[in-house]
């Protein structure tokens, strides 16, 4: 039996940071309004010059490093992005050019804030077939692109940034299981519904979302999926040593953690620092738990996603 197994991570930040601060000298909110409902403190803001394939090739390097491999070792590469440089060709087709290699099979993935999970799960099932032997599977967003700066009720939401993960096959997992869900009715509660047509955008070239039915929605699935990937992974809730949720929302992970009955100190929490950072997000808390020595190797990590879509999945994995 074949297995794919993280053996690399890393992940980058932009250097500039936007404290709520910031945003409340411009919108009408505050610190406490945002900290309250939300737990985020800060996000990291792109500079026009930075795009998700300049992010991705930093977080990219740094976990090749980790890996102890180089680009040229990498059969295969999928960014998940929901801002990509471009609208063709994909962000990881770029990313593979600024590498520095051709010849590797290289696409993007969209499931929005799902999209590293799905990325993933896609790098493993190929791996497992045989196909590939190492894969560099990746989430980078620019979602300040993206957002109305007038409307505090998103823009205090959501960051930019990219993560990292090298897998590599063996016969030792890794990737137990993963499960991916999508309910499509659900267009209407989180999307940018705009697209380019004869050189004009047509529609709303900004994040729009109902945030209550969003909340309702993630608890619930994150919930689900994580009872299911750990069933299907033989693999008992008490025995995961560390619960990754898309960070979303403090709020929506607490309430996650509690519901699995899984102690907060197992819960990692990014989103105070990083705010949301949509398919980046999960790639930078591991990366960040790895390196600060608390994810070691051997623990049982539960990396889950949830967001536009509506789209939710789960992996369970040994480090
Ligand atoms: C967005 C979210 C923080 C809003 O919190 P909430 O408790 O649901 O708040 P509401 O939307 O009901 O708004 C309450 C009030 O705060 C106001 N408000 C909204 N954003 C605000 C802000 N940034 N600062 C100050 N007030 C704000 C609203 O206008 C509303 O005012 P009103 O009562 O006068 O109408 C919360 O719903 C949430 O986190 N949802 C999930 C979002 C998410 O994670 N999306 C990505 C998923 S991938």
């Amino acid at each position: 039996m074949i297995y794919s197994r993280i053996v690399g991570t890393g992940s980058y930040l932009p250097p500039r940071i936007v404290t709520n601060g910031d945003l409340a000298g411009k919108l009408e909110t505050s610190d406490a309004w945002i900290q309250e409902r939300t737990g985020i403190r800060q996000r990291h803001i792109a500079d026009e010059s930075q795009a998700s394939s300049d992010l991705a090739l930093e977080a990219c390097r740094r976990a090749l490093e980790a890996a102890g491999l180089t680009a040229a070792d990498i059969d295969l590469i999928i960014v998940a992005t929901s801002t990509p440089d471009y609208i063709f060709p994909s962000t990881a087709c770029l990313l593979q050019a600024k590498l520095g290699v051709k010849g590797c099979a290289a696409f993007d993935l969209q499931a929005v804030c799902s999209g590293f999970v799905y990325a993933l799960a896609t790098a493993d099932s190929l791996m497992k077939n045989g196909i590939y032997k190492r894969a560099l599977v990746v989430g980078a967003e620019v979602f300040s692109r993206i957002l109305d700066w007038n409307d505090r009720a998103t823009a205090v939401l959501f960051g930019d940034g990219a993560g990292a993960v090298v897998l590599a096959a063996g016969d030792k997992p890794g990737v137990h299981a993963s499960v991916l869900h999508a309910d499509g009715s659900q267009v209407g509660i989180l999307s940018v519904p705009g697209n380019v047509c004869g050189g004009k955008i047509v529609g709303s070239p900004f994040l729009q979302m109902h945030g209550k039915e969003v909340f309702k929605l993630a608890v619930r699935v994150l919930d689900e999926s994580a009872r299911e990937v750990a069933a299907a992974a033989g693999i008992r809730l008490e025995d995961v040593d560390w619960l990754i949720p898309h960070q979303a929302n403090v709020r929506i992970l607490e309430a996650t953690a509690k519901r699995l009955g899984l102690p907060r100190e197992r819960l990692v929490v990014t989103v105070d620092h990083h705010a949301n950072t949509s398919a980046a997000s999960v790639p930078l808390a591991l990366d960040e738990y790895v390196r600060a020595g608390k994810i070691k190797p051997g623990h049982k990590v539960m990396l889950q996603g949830v967001g536009g879509g509506f789209t939710w999945g789960a992996s369970l994995v040994t480090m």
